[in-house]
């Protein structure tokens, strides 16, 4: 069987970095040198400096190719140095449509710097392929897809924007960091650059920053690689070998997180505090059957909302279990605060605009018991409802 027909779990593990040819070694060893010699003075090898191509950069590199389905990945210093590289396959004079409740750094690149150098753009709700299609211009070259997106989890047909994308001429990119190769490959559904923060589900131990791109046209890699050279935000090996090892681990992590998730999901949904929840693995999101056509599970991260800011205080004062930080992806459960966190790049009013609410929590699920996160979840919602109760009093009083 040829390691290309295993299954996606088996590929996590046995691919062309599985034993080093050198030393039988069962770890990609991580090779620190900068510079390469060369023997030859005309013909140099392969390796020259450590910028353009580094041998344990290469392996990450190799890997998640073959896992997003692509020709050609390539490994950046952070999620933004990789989304920001492949903008720069765009000039001056070009025109995005974007997804508009993108990653708030995402938001700023675009909104800030991109404008600066004369590349403009429009923000839609892709759920809205009519919106999309109004959204195009002539000089149109790229859509910008986050699916599930940051933090609204809502649902975007990667196969229906690629196709909208070609006939229009311009490129699909697809931020895949809250559902990774595991559950979904936007190359296989017709786009041209995925796009990862490995910062997150791939490594997902909350101990390196790290970003992916991976693309399956050969005329698309030379470009990109062009970029990742001529721009150099490449990874470093410690943190290239860090996001290998996590890699290893990633669909039983996933798998377990997205039970883990579902049942939180469902808990939240029930719970009367709770006067929202988002999460494509419940059949009330909107785009429930999307996502479950594309995608081989709804992830886990979900995002709720609680009837005001205070409540969500105090919350997230009584909540033991998770830690409070910026970040998903890891085996510990993460809640976030994108107001302030993820989306504090994005002023309020645009915030508001896209619901991005000052009541919104965000949650990525770890590995923890998930009767464990629901019991403490329980008892700092117990809080809320006592601290409502003394706020009544007071009012009445
Ligand atoms: C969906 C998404 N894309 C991109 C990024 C940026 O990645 P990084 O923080 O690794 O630069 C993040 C970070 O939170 C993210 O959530």
């Amino acid at each position: 069987m040829a390691h290309g027909e295993y299954t996606f779990e088996t590929k996590l593990l046995h691919n062309k970095h599985k034993i080093d040819p050198v030393t039988g070694a069962v770890s990609v060893p991580i090779q620190h040198a900068s510079t390469f010699h060369q023997s030859d003075f005309d013909q140099f090898g392969k390796y020259d400096y450590g910028r353009s191509l580094n041998p344990t950069r290469e392996a990450l590199e190799d890997v998640i190719a073959e896992l997003e389905g692509g020709i050609k990945g390539f490994a950046f210093s952070s999620g933004m140095a990789a989304i920001s590289t492949a903008f720069l396959l765009l000039s001056a004079g070009d025109h995005i449509v974007i997804t508009e409740d993108v990653y708030g750094g995402t938001f700023r690149m675009v909104t800030e710097v991109l404008t600066r150098l004369g590349i403009e753009h429009t923000f839609v709700d892709m759920t809205n392929l009519e919106e999309v299609k109004q959204a195009i211009q002539p000089n149109t070259k790229a859509f910008y897809v986050e699916t599930p997106s940051n933090p609204l989890m809502k649902v975007t047909d990667i196969q229906a924007i690629s196709n909208i994308a070609k006939e229009t001429g311009a490129l699909t990119f697809v931020d895949n960091t809250f559902l990774t190769p595991s559950y979904q490959r936007p190359l296989e559904l017709g786009a041209d650059v995925v796009l990862h923060s490995a910062t997150k589900f791939l490594s997902g131990h909350s101990d390196v920053v790290a970003g992916l791109a991976v693309v399956n046209d050969e005329d698309l890699a030379k470009r990109l690689g062009f970029l990742q050279n001529g721009f150099g935000a490449i990874l470093g090996v410690q943190d290239a070998w860090l996001v290998l090892r996590g890699i290893k681990t990633l669909h039983v992590r996933l798998e377990q997180s997205q039970k883990s998730a579902l049942k939180l999901a469902e808990f939240c949904d029930a719970h009367p505090l709770v006067e929202k929840v988002h999460y494509p693995g419940l059949e009330s999101h909107p785009q429930y059957q999307i996502q479950k056509a594309q995608a081989a599970g709804p992830g886990a991260v979900l995002s709720f909302e609680l009837a005001n800011e205070d409540a969500l205080r105090t919350f997230l004062a009584h909540v033991k279990i998770p830690v409070f930080a910026v970040s998903l992806g890891a085996v510990e459960s993460i809640l976030s605060y994108p107001a302030k966190m993820s989306h504090a790049a994005m002023p309020q009013a645009e915030r508001e605009k896209r619901g991005i609410t000052n009541s919104l929590v965000r949650l990525s699920v770890g590995l923890e018991n998930p009767d464990d996160l629901i019991n403490d979840f329980s008892q700092a919602f117990k809080q809320v409802e006592q601290s409502q109760l003394v706020l009544q009093q007071g009012e009445t009083s």
